[in-house]
């Protein structure tokens, strides 16, 4: 049937992320979810009922078309909201009412020209990305109406899916957020990255950039379940830094806004760091090459830096000291992970159920909402993970 949970090809300003939060009430088996609404209310949406049929018959959708290519940085004009006409139904397939969609740093690239390891998105179509719901409408065999299920066709309002590419997700586990969070391939990075790119060993030091973010708020917690001594995070303003303290695990907390990085990474861990999570690049991953120890290993997981920039950003100019110190940098892409799901989800599911693992979510309303979402997840607005909700 489906496939693995997770298993997805991978300016407008929404909220102050130094202003208030709102804590909603935790959901079933995550005990330490905490959500911040970010935004404005979602337009009234009506959707139209057409009658019984295989469930639930809707026959227009909303969704969001990428429109043009952005130059440099993407901008609210780059994308449109779009009423169409929802397809009947072929053999196999289901039709989900999306409640949640991600927003990722990936799809960034999917948004330009150039080919990657993901074909980018057309021009006029609607933009795809991890998303979860409940089917509606059903002509498969082995998915039935009333089945929460994860799949990749996110930016959108309702999804056709084949069957073939829906993972039912266990709610028993956790509530449906988290199927796009800490049990996603968010989740699945940070421990691909402690425990197979730049594996954590006992008493290690360890370094952590974009620590507040999704897959840094948990990649903190997971390096001390693994035998870290000591977790330092950065992130940028006291707000957040404050968070990864006292909510995320940190030892130490960096605002690389204030100061020298390097100044505060050499404070912060006065004997040197074991490993380091990247998921910045530039300064921090100099600042990490020079903090790091005989036999320090880096993951290079992202380089969020440097996503704007129009032209190639140089390397490290310490690379070289990678040598000396016999030292590792890896790069890594989540879906040579996906293996690791059933194992990461058995820890995850277990750690969230006991309140052991601490995730936030910071939450967009409305798929109007959703390019502001990416946005300002982009520019940092998210503490945790950033999602759109789009239905109850
Ligand atoms: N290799 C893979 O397979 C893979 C998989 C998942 C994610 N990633 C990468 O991992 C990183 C984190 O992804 P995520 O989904 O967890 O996103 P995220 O951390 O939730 O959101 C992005 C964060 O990046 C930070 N940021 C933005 N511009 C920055 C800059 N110039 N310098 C320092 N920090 C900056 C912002 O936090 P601050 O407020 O702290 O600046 C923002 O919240 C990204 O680089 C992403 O591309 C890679």
């Amino acid at each position: 049937m489906g496939q693995q949970i997770g298993e997805q090809r991978p300016d407008l300003h929404l909220g102050d992320p130094d202003g208030p939060s709102v804590v909603t009430p935790h959901g079933k088996g995550a005990k330490d979810t905490e959500t911040h609404q970010v935004t404005v209310p979602a337009a009234n949406h009506q959707p139209i009922v057409r009658g019984p049929g295989h469930g639930e018959a809707m026959n227009t959708n909303r969704e969001i078309h990428l429109v043009t290519r952005p130059a440099g940085e993407p901008r609210p004009e780059n994308f449109d909201l779009v009423t169409t006409a929802l397809p009947d139904l072929a053999e196999g397939q289901v039709l989900v009412r999306n409640s949640w969609m991600s927003v990722d740093p990936y799809m960034l690239d999917r948004m330009r020209e150039a080919e990657s390891y993901l074909p980018p998105f057309q021009l006029g179509a609607p933009m795809e990305g991890s998303a979860i719901g409940q089917v509606v409408a059903s002509r498969s065999a082995d998915i039935p109406v009333g089945a929460t299920v994860a799949h990749f066709l996110g930016w959108r309002e309702y999804a056709v899916v084949d069957d073939a590419a829906v993972t039912v997700a266990d709610l028993s586990l956790a509530p449906e957020q988290a199927w796009l969070g800490a049990l996603g391939t968010t989740g699945l990075t940070a421990y691909a990255a402690l425990t197979q790119v730049a594996p954590v060993r006992e008493g290690d030091v360890v370094f952590v950039s974009a620590a507040a973010g999704a897959v840094g708020s948990i990649a903190g917690q997971l390096a001390r379940k693994l035998g870290a001594a000591r977790v330092i995070g950065s992130a940028g303003g006291p707000r957040k830094t404050r968070k990864l303290v006292a909510d995320f695990g940190y030892d130490a907390a960096i605002d690389y806004r204030a100061g020298s990085l390097a100044g505060h990474l050499a404070a912060a861990a006065p004997g040197g760091i074991d490993v380091y999570v990247d998921h910045v690049g530039g300064d921090h991953l100099v600042a990490a090459i020079d903090a790091l120890r005989h036999g320090g290993r880096i993951a290079m997981v992202g380089a969020i830096s440097s996503y704007y920039a129009n032209e190639p950003v140089p390397g490290p100019g310490n690379l070289f000291a990678l040598a000396a110190k016999d030292a590792t940098l890896r790069g890594m892409l989540i879906n040579s992970y996906f293996h690791l799901f059933p194992e990461w989800i058995g820890k995850a599911a277990g750690w969230l159920a006991d309140g052991s693992l601490r995730t936030e979510l910071t939450v967009a309303e409305g798929i109007e909402q959703a390019p502001a979402a990416f946005l300002d997840m982009m520019h940092g607005g998210n503490v945790g993970k950033m999602l759109v909700k789009l239905s109850d």
